[in-house]
């Protein structure tokens, strides 16, 4: 045991070794003693820090033991870093209620659900990532808002690295989107999009998609997650001096990560997700994260042959027009952020020759139906263990809230005992293994919404509609699932 080399791997080396007693000593357990060493450089290091995600260890290893990101540790200090000296300040501090708050009002950009979901428009300034699968809209989606949006006078700058300029201008022909204020340019190069930006002063920028921008000065695949972190913070800079509003176009992995890993998330003033199923027409627009408004508005699209469009009331996209009621279709309202949304679940019970029956389920989590059914069978002894089971919602809405869970069972009941609820009835409550329901938040607000569309008699759970108005509808208030099957007129 003569090395002298002190226990710190030196940063350029990564071993097999070095990474197992990196990850096998935590910062916490006392640091191992350096061999035979008074180093003066081994002393002062306090260890690695990940420049992603900041996870610590003792010793330098070549890989993130929390993010997985290769060669993102760097040493931290030994000694507290000495003070900066005093700069020169940019604005001078001044009392909150002096600062001008013109600038960060919003401008809205025309197109109704897009402003509803951003908080009233984009803000001069601010920096917007449209994250999504690719193919779902997000282009047709911008290219439409932004043409509404030139339509009131701004100057939009439309950077397209995925399409060529002549696709772009046959979609915007398709969607009616051309308009003399709205520019574009087929550009991959982050030196070429400042040089459109200082040529067209927009006062919206719009990069479609920040993953195929490269930045000439920066290490990595375009693409990549240093490129994409480099490129969006250039941009944001650039942003904020000019005071154009930003928007960025992010794809979306399998796994539903916006591409690059989180760090757009956090550098981005609002993040807003655009979701759907790829066979229907219904688009949900989410804000994930809003510095200028609330965070869990929707904004619906419909998906047509000419572009997206917002739907206002998006009631008539969710439940099915029969002419009369079927057996196995239930209503229920459920909360999209803060928009309640009338939703039909249609369920289907049927004979199988299988020993394994089939439970097929759209819309609704499986592991949930699951569960109704487990209840229903015990509870009411519906008889479904030798059947088959499908479920879904109309329109390829996801219901994602227990408070759904009284209508899935409801049209399961219904389905099951070939007997349809009554004309207008809606369902609202989670339900318990027990067989109880429980109370649901935003009672009132489905209510009404569930009064302004025709809807006629409402089932709820015991105590939920005591202090809320019932807008005429007929309220039937239900401790259990046997109750609520008396109320909706289905003998078990
Ligand atoms: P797109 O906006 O290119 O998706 P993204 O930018 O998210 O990758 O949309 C692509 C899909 O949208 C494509 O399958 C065709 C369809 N589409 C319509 O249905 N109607 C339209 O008017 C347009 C322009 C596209
Ligand atoms: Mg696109």
């Amino acid at each position: 045991m003569s090395d002298p080399r002190p226990s710190v791997a030196p940063m350029t080396r990564f071993t097999p070794e070095s990474s197992t007693a990196a990850t096998s000593a935590p910062l916490s357990s006392p640091a191992p003693k350096p061999r035979g060493a008074t180093l003066g450089k081994a002393n002062k290091t306090q260890g690695y820090r990940c420049v992603e995600c900041g996870w610590q260890t003792v010793k330098w290893v070549g890989r993130c033991g929390e993010c997985q990101q290769w060669g993102s540790l760097q040493e931290m200090g030994g000694a507290t870093a000495s003070l900066p000296q005093p700069g020169l300040v940019t604005t001078a501090a001044v009392p909150i209620a002096h600062v001008a708050a013109e600038d960060a009002r919003a401008m809205p950009t025309g197109n109704t659900e897009l402003d509803r979901v951003l908080g009233g428009g984009l803000v001069a300034g601010s920096v917007t990532l449209l994250a999504g699968e690719p193919g779902i809209g997000k282009s047709t989606l911008l290219i439409s808002a932004l043409a509404s949006c030139a339509r009131t006078g701004a100057r939009v700058l439309y950077i397209t690295g995925e399409e060529s300029a002549a696709q772009v201008k046959l979609r915007a022909e398709r969607v009616d989107a051309l308009d003399p204020q709205l520019f574009l340019a087929a550009e991959t190069d982050l030196g070429a999009v400042l040089a459109h930006i200082d040529a067209v002063q927009p006062d919206v920028l719009v990069v479609d998609s920040i993953q195929t921008l490269g930045h000439p000065l920066v290490d990595g695949v375009v693409g990549g997650v240093n490129q994409v972190r480099e490129v969006a913070s250039a941009l944001i800079r650039i942003a904020k001096t000019r005071g154009f509003a930003c928007l960025l176009v992010g794809h979306v992995t399998k796994e539903g990560a916006i591409a690059g890993p989180r760090v757009l998330e956090h550098l981005v003033d609002t993040v807003l997700h655009i979701e759907g199923d790829r066979h229907t027409r219904l688009r949900l627009l989410r804000a994930v994260k809003n510095r200028f408004g609330a965070a869990d508005e929707v904004g619906c699209f419909e998906m047509g042959e000419n572009g997206m469009w917002a739907v206002a009331d998006p009631h008539g996209l969710f439940v099915s027009r029969l002419p009369e009621p079927v057996a196995g279709t239930c209503v229920t309202v459920a909360l999209e952020g803060r928009r309640p949304l009338l939703v039909e679940v249609q369920a289907l019970v049927a004979a199988t020759a299988s020993a394994a029956p089939r439970r097929a389920t759209q819309g609704v989590d499986g592991s949930r139906i699951a569960m109704l059914l487990a209840v229903l069978e015990r509870r009411v002894g519906a008889r479904l263990a030798d059947r088959e089971v499908y479920v879904s919602t109309v329109g390829g809405v996801r219901l994602g809230e227990p408070a759904s869970d009284l209508a899935v069972a409801l049209a399961v009941a219904s389905a099951s005992w070939q007997q349809p609820l009554p004309e207008g009835t809606l369902a609202l409550g989670e339900i318990g293994l027990a067989g109880e329901i429980r109370n649901v938040v935003g009672v009132g607000k489905r209510l009404a919404e569930a009064a302004r569309l025709g809807m006629r008699r409402a089932i709820v759970p015991t105590g939920s509609a005591r202090d809320v108005d019932h807008c005429g509808l007929a309220v039937v208030e239900v401790c259990d699932v046997r109750d609520a099957l008396a109320a909706a007129r289905v003998d078990g």
